[in-house]
């Protein structure tokens, strides 16, 4: 069992930033114009289809799905997260669940699953994949983003690039500085527990920033052209 069953890694973070992050994230170019447009291009037509929203946050990621017509089912392990979702998305369902655990839903229930940068926040993978899969209907999809391991590496300079370990920074761009742990994982660990939960790779994409991120943040915009910050990756799930 790992540390976050017993109580998840981002639950206290996210009750903390939750408000902040409700306000800036629709807008903060970080998110607005670089992971989310290059997240939701790995979308494909999801008119019609039954998404789960995995760590859906304060409802932007779910307001986007139900505008291209989908049915929506957002879950967060942060209450104040679900609140300002509900308030944001009303047509979307939300719920309050772990996926660092069994999941509260049927098998082969789901056509696609979205998760914009919430991953990181779990340290098994295998079992977060082999979850999903379980609740996905056969050739169902998982759309997702999380750091580039490159960007990782980089930025946090681990003792050993092999090894998936707990990393902390300070988050000063919501507010009051808040202390944020993840999971920094090798590009091998990112990739297998996909394949060993019999996912196919379907598509790939390094964060790009857009023209809007260029008018917010010139300086930064050039920096993020030229390397990589964010990974999102599409797959489909094998059917039996
Ligand atoms: C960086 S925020 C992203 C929110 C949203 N996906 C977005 O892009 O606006 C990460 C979210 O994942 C949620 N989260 C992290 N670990 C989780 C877990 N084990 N189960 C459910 N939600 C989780 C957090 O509470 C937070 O709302």
């Amino acid at each position: 069992m790992t540390d976050e069953r017993e109580r998840p890694l981002a639950l206290p973070t996210y009750e903390k930033l939750a408000d902040e992050y409700a306000k800036r994230a629709p807008t903060k170019p970080f998110n607005a114009d670089l992971e989310r447009p290059t997240t939701l291009g790995l979308l494909p037509d999801i008119e019609g289809f039954d998404v789960l929203d995995a760590g859906c946050g304060p409802g932007i990621t779910a307001e986007h799905l139900l505008e291209r017509g989908a049915s929506v089912t957002g879950i967060d392990v942060s209450a104040k997260m679900l609140a300002h979702a509900r308030e944001r998305a009303p047509a979307g369902r939300f719920l309050r669940a772990d996926f660092g655990e069994p999941l509260p839903f049927e098998s082969n229930h789901f056509d696609l699953v979205y998760s914009s940068l919430a991953f990181d926040y779990v340290g098994d993978w295998e079992s977060l994949f082999s979850e999903l899969g379980r609740v996905l209907r056969p050739h169902g999809i998982l759309v997702f983003s999380c750091g580039h391991p490159v960007a990782d590496t980089l930025y946090f300079d681990p003792d050993d690039y092999f090894e998936t370990e707990m990393v902390s920074d300070e988050w000063t761009s919501f507010g009051d500085p808040v202390e944020v742990s993840t999971y920094r994982r090798p590009l091998a660990a990112i990739l297998n527990p996909l394949l060993n939960a019999r996912f196919r790779l379907d598509g790939i994409a390094e964060s790009q920033p857009t023209e809007k991120f260029r008018e917010k943040s010139p300086e930064t915009f050039e920096r993020v052209s030229r390397e990589p910050t964010f990974l999102s990756i599409r797959a489909v799930m094998t059917a039996d």
